[in-house]
């Protein structure tokens, strides 16, 4: 099976990295990919993902069987109809349905149909006044949870018990010309779970938890996720498959009652609050940095797998396979992240080809033969063991060989769960 990823963060290494290990697979390339990625796929750095006629145009040079969109950005711009108009088989929803992160209004209707549980929501536009932006503000809180209505990769979302800080994230996503969406904030622990569907057939990953802000105790600004891990020890033992009944499959039957059936990754984001788990909201491909986690404790080949979802022969796969024990990722990032990130230094101790060690590369260029940073999350280390204490032991031993002058990392990733200070409302 020749394949093409589109994107170019961890989260597009460790699919690479997991394609690469299938035995099914011939080729691995990555369209534009990051040189972190070298190692295990042919890079494409001059094809951008959002450029559908430049993706069709070398997934037909290829000959490729397969074809995994990582991002959003490219699924919401339709680059998967492209594709599929051309005749290739493609992991990732329609332009229609990537709308379920796309559109937080076409999202919370899905939900509204389907009897899902969901936080309240309000959107406020740019022309809104001061005083129709205080009253809407007083209509929620008093924890606000200020989003921009826009595609900000997780990263546009402000949750703050400051109403003025509330106000200032309005006028910020307002300058950008975007809507703000206000939601009545959601309490208790968060999962993704990420799901394979394939119409109203729903199979579930094992269930993660990111680390959205930027510092330890989750202090300081939101971020793209700084760390992960999986599986949830604290979850309770029906926790997925309740998931799955109440959540998943509902949207999934939803989307193909309106005509937009799904096909991909679903990430389902969840608070586990007292009347069980409520959707804070929905992306349309796989999370990052939780899929680097998850997919190294998939025994099950990846290729194999996301084939069946894009031939529409998901119902027939056998169950997944998974490797007992846990999996911790922690992200390195660069200097000033999330605000002001730094660019262009090098970095020491990791490269191309260091999957083994669990490196996989985000936010990097090349520079004179080495590795640089080029952007905030610049990359991940995963640490596995049979605990969740060995392995976070494992990612933050090989995490203390690499060197980023001004890097920073969460040392705290998966912390709170080791030490049992996460659990779900009674
Ligand atoms: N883990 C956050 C995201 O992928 O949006």
């Amino acid at each position: 099976m020749r394949t093409l990823v589109i994107g170019n963060g961890a989260r597009e290494h460790a699919l690479a990295f997991s394609l690469s290990n299938d035995p099914a697979v011939t080729e691995v390339h990555v369209a534009p990919g990051n040189p972190g990625i070298g190692g295990v796929a042919t890079l494409h750095p001059a094809v951008k993902g959002e450029d559908a006629a430049a993706v069709v145009a070398l997934a037909t040079e290829l000959d490729a069987d397969l074809v995994v969109i990582g991002p959003e950005i490219p699924l919401v711009a339709g680059v998967a109809d492209a594709l599929r108009d051309a005749g290739f088989a493609v992991f990732g929803p329609s332009g229609s349905a990537a709308r379920i992160e796309g559109s937080k209004a076409f999202a919370k209707g899905i939900m509204a149909s389907a009897g899902v549980k969901t936080a309240h929501a309000e959107a406020v536009g740019p022309g809104a006044t001061e005083e129709e932006i205080a009253a809407a503000i007083d209509r929620f809180g008093p924890t606000w949870v200020v989003k921009d209505d826009g595609l900000a990769g997780g990263k546009g979302v402000v949750v703050t018990p400051d109403r003025a800080a509330a106000i200032a994230h309005v006028h910020e996503v307002h300058a950008a010309g975007n809507p703000v969406l206000l939601e009545s904030f959601l309490d208790g622990p968060e999962v993704s779970l990420f799901c394979l569907v394939d119409g109203d057939t729903v199979v579930p990953l094992l269930p993660a938890q990111d680390h959205k802000r930027v510092r330890d105790n989750d202090e300081g600004p939101n971020t793209g996720g700084m760390g992960a891990y999986t599986p949830l020890p604290w979850l309770p033992a029906d926790g997925v498959q309740r998931i799955v009944d109440e959540v998943c499959i509902p949207v999934a039957k939803q989307m193909v009652a309106e005509g937009c059936p799904f096909s991909g990754l679903l990430y389902a984001g969840l608070a586990w609050g007292a009347d069980g788990p409520a959707v804070v909201e929905f992306n349309c491909r796989f999370g990052d940095p939780e899929t680097q986690a998850v997919l190294d404790l998939l025994t099950t080949p990846l290729g194999g797998v996301l084939a069946a979802v894009a031939n529409g022969t998901l119902a027939e796969l056998p169950p997944l396979e998974w490797e007992d024990g846990y999996a911790v990722t922690v992200v390195l990032a660069a200097e000033g992240y999330p605000e002001n990130p730094v660019t262009g230094a090098p970095i020491s101790g990791a490269g191309a080809g260091d999957e083994t060690r669990g490196v996989r590369a985000a936010g990097v260029a090349e520079k004179d033969g080495v590795l640089v940073a080029s952007g905030g999350r610049v990359l991940n280390v995963i640490g596995k063991g049979a605990t969740l204490v060995e392995a976070r032991d494992a990612a933050y031993a090989e995490l203390a060989t690499i060197d980023l002058p001004g890097g920073h990392y969460r040392s705290d990733i998966g912390l709170a769960a080791v030490e049992g200070r996460i659990a779900v409302p009674e």
